[in-house]
C-alpha cells in the first residue's frame, strides 16, 4: 500500500497532497490488536499483583479520599476529549463513507483543542506538579528490572508508583507530540479554508510544502485515532475503574492510594483540620 497520494502540480512538479486514507484501517487494526492481546495476557497468563506488601504505618495524615484530580484539570481533561472525538469523527468519517459538511465542525474543535492546550500548559506548568507527568530515574530503573525478571533473570522487585506510572506519562508524551503536530499544521491549514477569521491565502507556502503539511496533519490525526482507542480501552477496564472514577470525581479511595503509590514519591497531605479524622477513620488498616 502507498502511504501517501501524490497529484501533479500546475508546474508539472509531483507533490503529496495527503496520505493514504487505508492508514485509518491500520491505525484502528493497531488499536484493536492491542485491546484483544492485552485482555488475552492478562486472562491467560495471570501475572500476579504487582505489589503485595502494604505499609500499615502510611496510613497517617492520609485523608479517606485521596486528592488526584483538581476540578479544573477535569474540566481540562473532559473539554480535550471532547474537542478530540469530535476532531477525530469529522476528520475521518467523510473518508470512509459518512459524508457531510465537516470542514467548519472540524477547525471549530481544532480551536477549542488549541485553546484548552494552552491552558493546560499554563495550568500544568505554574499551578500543578510539573515533572509528575515526565518518566523519572525511579521510572527507568523499574523498566529495566521488569523487563529482567519478564525473562527470568533475577532483578529488584519494582518501587511502587509515583502519581502516574510509566506507561501513563508516556502516554502523556506520545499524546503531546501528535497533538502538537495537528495543532501547529492544522493552524496553518486554516489559511487554506474560509474561516471569516482572517483572509484564506492559499499561496501562503508552496505546494510541497503544502503537501508536506497536509501529510503530517493525517499521519498525526491517524496515530490519535489508535492512541484514543488504547486509552479509552484501559479506562474503561474494570482494575482501571478506581482511576477513571477519580477523573470524573477528582479523588481515589486511601486504599487504592497505598496499593498502588509509593507515599514518598507522590506525598499526598490531608487538610490540616481533616488529618486527624481521617486517620481516626481508617483505624482498620
Ligand atoms: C485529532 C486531531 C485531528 C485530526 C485527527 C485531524 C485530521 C484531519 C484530516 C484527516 C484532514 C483532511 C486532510 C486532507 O484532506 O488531506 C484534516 C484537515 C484539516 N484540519 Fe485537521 N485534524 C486534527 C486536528 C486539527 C486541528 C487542531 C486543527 C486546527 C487548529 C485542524 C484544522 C484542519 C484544517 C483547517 C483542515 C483543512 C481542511 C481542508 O483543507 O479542506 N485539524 N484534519
Ligand atoms: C471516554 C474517554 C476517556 C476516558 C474514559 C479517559 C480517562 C482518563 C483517565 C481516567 C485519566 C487519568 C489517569 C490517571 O489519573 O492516572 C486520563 C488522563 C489523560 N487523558 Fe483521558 N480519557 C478519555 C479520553 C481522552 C482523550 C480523547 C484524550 C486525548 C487524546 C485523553 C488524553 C489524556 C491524557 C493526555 C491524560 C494524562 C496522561 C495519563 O494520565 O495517562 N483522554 N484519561
Amino acid at each position: 500500500m502507498r502511504f501517501i497520494t501524490w497529484a501533479t502540480s500546475p508546474w508539472g512538479q509531483s507533490v503529496p497532497i495527503h496520505i493514504a486514507w487505508g492508514l485509518i484501517w491500520v491505525a484502528v487494526i493497531a488499536g484493536l490488536f492491542f485491546m484483544i492481546v492485552h485482555s488475552l495476557y492478562l486472562i491467560v497468563v495471570k501475572p500476579p499483583k504487582r505489589f503485595a506488601e502494604r505499609k500499615v504505618e502510611a496510613c497517617e495524615g492520609i485523608p479517606e479520599r485521596v486528592p488526584r484530580h483538581s476540578l479544573a484539570a477535569r474540566l481540562f481533561h473532559w473539554i480535550m476529549a471532547a474537542s478530540m472525538f469530535t476532531l477525530l469523527f469529522t476528520a475521518f468519517l467523510p473518508k470512509v463513507g459518512i459524508q457531510f459538511n465537516w470542514v467548519l465542525y472540524h477547525w471549530l474543535a481544532g480551536c477549542v483543542l488549541t485553546v484548552s492546550i494552552l491552558y493546560h500548559v499554563v495550568h500544568a506548568s505554574f499551578f500543578l506538579d510539573f515533572w509528575s507527568i515526565w518518566p523519572d530515574k525511579t521510572d527507568l530503573r523499574d523498566a529495566m528490572n521488569r523487563v529482567r525478571r519478564f525473562f527470568g533473570k533475577e532483578a529488584r522487585s519494582p518501587s511502587k508508583f509515583a502519581k502516574y506510572p510509566l506507561e501513563n506519562k508516556l502516554y502523556h508524551g506520545a499524546i503531546m507530540l501528535t497533538g502538537l503536530a495537528v495543532i501547529v499544521t492544522g493552524l496553518f491549514m486554516m489559511k487554506r479554508v474560509q474561516t471569516g477569521i482572517f483572509t484564506r491565502n492559499p499561496y501562503l507556502f508552496s505546494d510541497m510544502t503544502w503537501g508536506l503539511m497536509y501529510v503530517l496533519h493525517g499521519l498525526a490525526g491517524v496515530g490519535l485515532i489508535a492512541l484514543v482507542m488504547v486509552h479509552v480501552y484501559m479506562g474503561i477496564r474494570p482494575e482501571k475503574l478506581p482511576i477513571t472514577k477519580s477523573m470524573i470525581f477528582g479523588w481515589m479511595s486511601r486504599d487504592v492510594y497505598l496499593e498502588e503509590h509509593d507515599t514518598g514519591r507522590w506525598a499526598v497531605k490531608a487538610p490540616a483540620t481533616k488529618a486527624k479524622e481521617g486517620y481516626a477513620a481508617g483505624d482498620g488498616d
